[in-house]
């Protein structure tokens, strides 16, 4: 390990592009002396962003068998792969599914002494202990754990809400089941593939919970020791927008509208909205977030909040895909750096939490 705080983040896709691009940017407030990243295939369809974000200061690290073809596409490498590994105090691996878990199993396993902690993404269940920003940091421990799970986009979205609406954090008995439906869009506006011509349902492929979205916040939850009764399902839109989800969450002391609204606006991490289009709540973060990015947990709509039977909250919101993910794996790099400052820290990212939307 370097004697400075280096972090290397491996993959420059939808997640690893605007980490890279974050992290370099707040470099000087969240207290990172470099940022390193690692680009597995060299592209002149690439070179843009590869030289973006060396031109920002991040520094390129290829395997040492492409080096010389980075060169030739005139992308200039700093570090060899296993050089930045090497280096590094804290891994994000950004990569797609699964292999963020064979990296642990291939590469990580061996740098374990001198890396400070791995750090993977929605797709990588089993990689490490789960972790959501504002939800379970009370299960990290320091000296102990050493791989997170950062869940993904609409989990986090999920928890918020079962923390929030569901009362979980404030009273633990209180929360009696959470049934979500998670409206994803099809693809990124960073993507080209996966357009679906119309919406596409999906299948429970979990008796248990339905989706991994129920899955993971159930697991999610279980870190810090709370046993909840949730099951999801999911249907792709044909947009390249925010994801939506519908929920309907039972609980066991009456509530009203009032009160549960109270609840959310006393989250930071929420930030509740009048508009009903996922399309105003991307245009409004595109003028006003991080990079056109809402570092927000969760959007949520408040014309649609709807109380049943005393009991039963009911209502559809918005998940910032990127955005909550995006700040999960800063504040989780920062644990990894400085456990007892972490929180402060990241406050830098505030102005990117907006309350209304
Ligand atoms: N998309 C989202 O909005 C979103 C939100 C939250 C969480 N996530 C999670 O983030 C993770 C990554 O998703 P993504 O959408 O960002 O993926 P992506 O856009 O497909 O990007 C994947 C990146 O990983 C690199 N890569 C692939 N295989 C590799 C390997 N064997 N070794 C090194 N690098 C490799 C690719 O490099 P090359 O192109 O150079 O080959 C590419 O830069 C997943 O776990 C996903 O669940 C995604």
């Amino acid at each position: 390990m370097s004697d400075s705080t280096v972090v290397h983040v491996i993959g420059t896709g939808t997640i690893g592009e605007p980490l890279i691009g974050l992290l370099v940017n707040m470099k000087d407030e969240i207290r990172i002396d470099e940022v390193t990243f690692h680009k597995r295939t060299p592209l002149t369809s690439d070179r843009s962003k590869v030289r973006s974000l060396i031109r920002r200061g991040a520094k390129l690290c290829v395997d040492s068998d492409k080096e010389s073809e980075f060169r030739k596409l005139e992308m200039e490498p700093t570090y060899e792969s296993l050089e930045a590994l090497e280096r590094a105090t804290v891994v994000i691996d950004c990569t797609p599914s699964g292999v963020g878990r064979s990296n642990k199993k291939n590469f990580y396993q061996a740098y374990r002494h001198n890396t400070k902690g791995f750090i993977a993404q929605g797709s990588e269940f089993g990689f490490g202990k789960m972790y959501a920003r504002g939800i379970n940091d009370a299960a990290l421990v320091p000296g102990e754990d050493q791989f997170i799970h950062i869940v993904s986009c609409n989990t986090h979205n999920l928890a918020v809400l079962i923390k929030n609406v569901g009362g979980v954090e404030t009273d633990g008995d209180n929360f009696v089941e959470g049934r979500f439906l998670c409206i994803r869009r099809a693809n990124d506006i960073s993507q080209d593939g996966s357009f679906i011509p119309s919406p596409q349902v999906g299948k429970h492929d979990d008796e248990k919970f339905g989706t991994h979205h129920a899955r993971d916040a159930y697991h999610l939850f279980k870190t810090i020791d709370i046993d909840l009764n949730l099951f999801s399902s999911a249907i792709k839109a044909n947009t390249q927008y925010m994801h939506a989800i519908w929920f309907d969450i039972k609980v066991k002391h009456p509530v009203d509208l009032e009160k549960v609204i109270q609840r959310l606006r006393e989250d930071e991490s929420v930030a509740v909205t009048e508009k009903t289009s996922a399309n105003l709540i991307f245009s409004f973060g595109r003028d006003h977030g991080y990079y056109g990015r809402l570092l927000n947990q969760t959007v949520v709509c408040l014309p649609t909040l709807h109380v049943r039977n005393g009991n039963e909250i009911v209502g559809f919101c918005f998940t910032p895909q990127d955005g909550n993910s995006l700040l999960s794996s800063v504040s989780a790099a920062e644990w990894f750096i400085n456990p007892n400052e972490y929180k402060t820290r990241i406050q830098s990212l505030k102005p990117y939490f907006f309350d209304e939307i």
